[in-house]
């Protein structure tokens, strides 16, 4: 057969067709620029994201990263594939079929490189980040790290993954990341500002 179902995913139908989320970070223009502020200010060494899904945003990585190499990783068999075909080729990323935690512990980047996150493995009720954060809180010097589908305080029109106490992507479930060592800011779709490009130079451990 030389057609495709309809409405099924198959790696036969054309990539761009088939990302759900609508391409780079789920089509957020905002959030492009942010990370473009951020990788100019930082000078990233390498780039990490969880969750390739159809590798639209690590694809955005790889041509924006200022010359780090970017690593993104795949927990679903369909979806590795799916990127791997999508995305041969591109010399500055590596793809990887594993659990987000397992790729962060194996992530072959020095500890002390300026490492960027994007945190964005979560996908129905699978809530990695808990985990996520805290391999990266201590295994890693210098970090900025993006979670998808935060909470923002205060802006209950913002959607967050929700699902139910202790499952919230939000700071009530995540306090543990407010230290003084931590730096903790909420965009809200604002580019940075110079002040906060200054306050993640000066603390380097971000969460953003
Ligand atoms: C929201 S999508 C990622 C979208 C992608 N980052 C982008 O911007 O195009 C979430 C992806 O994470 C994957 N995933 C879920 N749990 C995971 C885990 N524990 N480790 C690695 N990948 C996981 C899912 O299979 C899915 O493809």
């Amino acid at each position: 057969m030389n057609g495709v179902a309809r409405g099924r995913c198959s790696v036969a139908e054309p990539p761009e067709l088939l990302d759900s989320f609508g391409a780079t970070f789920n089509g957020q223009c905002f959030r492009q620029l942010i990370y473009l502020d951020l990788t100019l200010a930082c000078n990233f060494d390498a780039i990490a994201e969880t969750g390739t899904f159809r590798g639209s945003t690590s694809l955005f990585f790889a041509q924006n990263s200022g010359g780090a190499h970017v690593y993104s990783c795949e927990s679903s068999g369909r979806n590795f594939e799916f990127a791997k075909r999508r995305l041969r080729g591109i010399q500055n990323l590596s793809l990887s079929k594993l659990d987000s935690r397992e790729f962060i512990q194996r992530l072959d980047v020095p500890r002390q490189a300026r490492t960027f996150f994007y945190l964005d493995a979560h996908w129905e009720e699978s809530l990695p980040p808990r985990e996520e954060l805290d391999l990266i809180i201590r295994e890693f010097k210098q970090f900025v790290v993006m979670i998808d589908d935060f909470e923002i305080p205060n802006d209950p029109g913002y959607g967050f993954d929700d699902y139910g106490p202790g499952k919230r992507l939000s700071l009530r479930d995540l306090s543990f990341i407010v230290t003084t060592e931590l730096h903790v800011t909420f965009l809200r779709g604002l580019r940075f500002k110079n002040r906060d490009i200054g306050e993640v130079q000066s603390f380097w451990r971000v969460v953003a």
